[in-house]
Formats: C-alpha cells, sequence, structure tokens
C-alpha cells in the first residue's frame, strides 16, 4: 500500500511542486496520475521510488516510511517497485536480452534464476526474436514494451509509468495500457501518470488520481 499524508514538495522557496497531498493506493489498484505539464506527476512518482523526500508529511510505501530507510535498504526496497521511464533509458549499446539481464544483475538476483525470468519476460512483452536486436533496431512501441520488460523482470510489487504513450501513437497507446492491465491482472499495483485523459477509458475501475499546480483535485 502507498500512503501520502499531507505530503508537500519544496524545490525552491515558496514553490510547491506538490502540497498537502492525501492520497491511498492499495495492493492490486489500477491507478492513473492525471494533470498537465507541471502539475506535480513525476515528482509524485518519484517520492514512491524514494528518487526524493517529502520536505513535509508523510509517504509510507509498503509499510515503510521512506524517510526511515537507509542507504542499505533503499536497493531492497526499490527491487520491490518497478520503474518506466517516459525517455526509456534503455543502454542502447546492449541488445535487448543485456538490457533486461543487467536490471537482474543490479540487483544481485541469483544467476541461475536470470535467463528463466528473461524468456518469461519476453514472452510476456511479445518481445520473443528480438532478444539479440539492439534498442535502436526497434520500433518505438518495441522499445517501450522492453522498459516494461526490465521494469518487471524482477517482480515488483508495484510497476510505475511515467507518461509511457507520450510518444507513441493511439493504436499502440492501447496496446502498452493492455499490457499494463494484465500485469495489474496477476496483482501488481499499476500507476500510471499521463496527461492523456483518452487512454484512461481502456482500464474499467481504475482509481483516478488528480493534480493541478500541485495540489489534488480529484482523488476517486
Ligand atoms: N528538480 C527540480 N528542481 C526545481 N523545480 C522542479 C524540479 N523538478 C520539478 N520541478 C518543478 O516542479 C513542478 C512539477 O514538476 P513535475 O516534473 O513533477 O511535473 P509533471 O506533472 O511531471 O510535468 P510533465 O507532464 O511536463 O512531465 C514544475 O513546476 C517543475 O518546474
Ligand atoms: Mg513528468
Amino acid at each position: 500500500m502507498i500512503r501520502f499524508e499531507n505530503a508537500s514538495v519544496i524545490f525552491e522557496r515558496d514553490i510547491f511542486a506538490l502540497r498537502n497531498i492525501n492520497v491511498h493506493i492499495e495492493n492490486g489498484d489500477f491507478a492513473f496520475l492525471l494533470g498537465p505539464s507541471g502539475a506535480g506527476k513525476t515528482t509524485f512518482l518519484r517520492l514512491i521510488y524514494r528518487d526524493l523526500l517529502p520536505t513535509s508529511g508523510f509517504v509510507t510505501v509498503n509499510g515503510k516510511d521512506i524517510r526511515k530507510l537507509n542507504e542499505k535498504q533503499i536497493p531492497f526496497f526499490r527491487r520491490k517497485i518497478g520503474i518506466v521511464f517516459q525517455d526509456f533509458k534503455l543502454l542502447y549499446d546492449r541488445t535487448v536480452y543485456e538490457n533486461i539481464e543487467f536490471a537482474m544483475v543490479s540487483v544481485y538476483q541469483r544467476p541461475g534464476f536470470i535467463p528463466k525470468k528473461i524468456t518469461e519476460a519476453l514472452r510476456l512483452l511479445r518481445l520473443e526474436g528480438k532478444e539479440h536486436l539492439h534498442p535502436h533496431h526497434l520500433s518505438g512501441g518495441e522499445q517501450q514494451r522492453v522498459a516494461i520488460a526490465r521494469a518487471i523482470v524482477n517482480s515488483p510489487l508495484i510497476l510505475i509509468a511515467d507518461e509511457p504513450t507520450g510518444n507513441l501513437d493511439d493504436d499502440i497507446s492501447r496496446d502498452i495500457i493492455n499490457e499494463f492491465k494484465e500485469l495489474n491482472m496477476l496483482g501488481m499495483t499499476v500507476i500510471v501518470a499521463t496527461h492523456n485523459e483518452k487512454i484512461t477509458e481502456i482500464v474499467s475501475n481504475h482509481k483516478k488520481i488528480i493534480i493541478k499546480s500541485g495540489e489534488l483535485i480529484e482523488n476517486v
């Protein structure tokens, strides 16, 4: 479960990127985080994976106050969270397989366990046959799927995606959201930040969190 309690983030004096946010996201929820550019969506997500601490208030993820995590605990904490970055952040000098492998090696997964998990992730994201290609030989939608495969390969409890359909056309956006739906049905908590309200229609029973200028406008 993710809990924001009166959480605020101030980057510069008197400028609130987030102001007194109170939000609960339950395990297994599919949540859309909506709001225009500059609303505070990325800042909200960065708090969840403890890339940032609240200036005031509390953020609790899986029962842990993120402020109380020490340096040693952070990698283990992050292992439970898969992140799909807006700009993918793939390693362009490595193959699809190596990109996913790197995500596993960097959190010290058991070596014997790695190939099987990668094969599973490739199958789930329909990337079989692409494993030995470099990302620049893939389409935008395929690169996005590699980014998702990498985010889920360590079996996170929470999947976070920041504008995952930002650069993609409508059909591919629909495919991507449908992938997230499947992962959500497997039990993963999914949080998708977007400025595109239209894509929320693809998921029935979603939670909607709307922020504008750092303030919570709607939370249903
Ligand atoms: N590292 C930072 N230093 C200073 N100000 C920042 C920083 N990161 C974000 N901000 C400011 O905080 C506000 C919220 O930014 P944020 O990136 O969270 O918005 P966003 O909703 O993700 O926007 P977009 O849809 O354009 O990605 C903006 O006004 C932004 O300029
Ligand atoms: Mg953003």
